[in-house]
């Protein structure tokens, strides 16, 4: 494998980068590309300590590669960074999101009922995508006839995070985020005249802190914009990947089946294996030096994460998919001050799904061509049909 060939943005490599990924770590653990002046760190401990290192790998400037800045926590480096976080993250500790479980339990009841009967399925557009979607709407508090409309609003993030849109869909884009941005603000302002006590969506609590210091109107819709923006589309890779792998891995699938207490190491198998969240970029402030390699100030620096969860390293026949593993702890929820914060909230929703498959089917077959979808930052799946076999 000729490491000069190696692109992170390559279509053919993207559909596959995990033997590129292994000799980036055996060979180039911190990869110079001169085409994209792009340093690409790949092994477990680089990245945990660059990513730990914010003081030198600033998220300021952008965690896309081509991205611009947006006044949104991502994207801020401590202090502005800690004070958006300590305001909204009492709101997603798993304590907090555990009341928000029956929810997503009668969702995924719901959704797999017509699935059950018919026993076939497109697990991404009838299961993981609505399961996804419920999550946020609850977090909005939002009306059941409005979420057809977060469905759109949805399909837009996910063009706008993939990138190199042309201009028509530049614009379908825009309309669809001034549409949401909207009906953010029209909620906002409604809650800000009638304040209910009793409200436990997000958008309410964060308004109704009793501190000193409180998000602005402003900044409560651009945190209403990340929710969808960070929660959704990770949350759908992560249930289609990890029903992907269990197809490819009978034994393992047979071992859920049999042992549905697995479910709680199942889930982190699947997001260390085939991670939703492959990689976020940084920006250096000063010059640094990664594994022996210097890197100059002002440039953008690479985090594979998908790479530092099968580094052979940290992680005993890293390849391997074995929903029994026990720690050490993946990066796939990232790691740092911008350790993800919805990481309760997905495995509740991840949780609550692959409980109910395991105890409710007994065989899953693929039924149909898969869709993948990738791009430099998420992995996932487009289209998922399955043929499925009821207990
Ligand atoms: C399996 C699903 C998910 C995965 C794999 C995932 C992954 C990640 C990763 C890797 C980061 C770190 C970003 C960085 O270092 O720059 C992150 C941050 C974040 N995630 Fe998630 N995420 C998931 C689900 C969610 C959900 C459901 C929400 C909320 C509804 C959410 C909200 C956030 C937010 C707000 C941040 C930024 C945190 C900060 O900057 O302090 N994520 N996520």
């Amino acid at each position: 494998m000729d490491l000069d060939a190696f692109d992170p943005f390559n279509k053919d490599i993207l559909a596959n980068p995990y033997p590129w990924y292994r000799e980036l770590r055996n060979h180039a653990p911190c990869h110079f590309i001169a085409a994209r002046n792009l340093w690409v760190v790949s092994r477990y401990d680089d990245v945990v300590a660059c990513a730990r290192n914010h003081g030198v790998f600033s998220s300021t400037g952008g965690v896309g590669f081509d991205w611009e800045q947006r006044p949104m926590m991502p994207m801020y480096d401590p202090p502005q960074h800690t004070r958006v976080r300590r305001l909204v993250s009492k709101h997603f500790t798993p304590a907090a999101v555990a009341l928000r479980a029956e929810s997503q339990e009668r969702a995924v009841a719901r959704l797999l009922q017509p699935a059950l009967e018919q026993k076939r399925v497109d697990l991404v557009s009838d299961v993981a995508i609505p399961v996804s979607l419920n999550a946020i709407a609850d977090l909005y508090g939002m009306p059941e006839e409005r979420r057809r409309d977060l469905r759109r609003w949805s399909q837009g993030v996910v063009e706008e995070l993939a990138g190199g849109l042309d201009p028509e869909a530049t614009a379908r884009v825009d309309i669809l985020r001034k549409e949401f941005v909207g009906f953010l603000r029209e909620t906002i302002a409604e809650r800000r005249a009638h304040p209910r006590p009793d409200a436990n969506d997000v958008l309410s609590l964060v308004m109704a802190a009793e501190d000193d210091d409180k998000l602005t109107d402003r900044e409560v819709v651009a945190f209403g914009v990340l929710l969808l923006t960070a929660g959704f589309e990770t949350t759908v890779n992560a249930m289609a990947n990890g029903v992907l792998a269990l197809i490819t891995h009978p034994d393992e699938w047979q071992k859920a089946i049999t042992q549905p207490e697995l479910v709680p190491s199942l889930i982190e198998e699947i997001v260390r294996w085939d991670c939703p969240v492959q990689s976020f970029f940084r920006n250096t402030l000063s010059e640094t030096t990664v594994a022996g390699v210097a890197i100059p100030k002002g440039v953008k620096v690479q985090l594979l994460f998908g790479s530092a969860n099968r580094d052979e390293r940290r992680f005993p026949n890293a390849d391997d998919f074995k929903i029994d593993r026990e720690g050490p702890d993946h990066v796939g929820y990232g790691v740092g001050v911008h350790f993800c914060l919805g990481a309760p909230l997905a495995r509740l929703q991840l949780g609550a799904l692959f409980s109910a498959l395991v105890k409710s089917i007994s065989k899953l077959e693929l039924d149909g061509e898969v869709v993948r979808a990738h791009s430099v930052l998420f992995r996932g799946v487009r289209r998922l049909p399955l043929r499925i076999e009821p207990r």
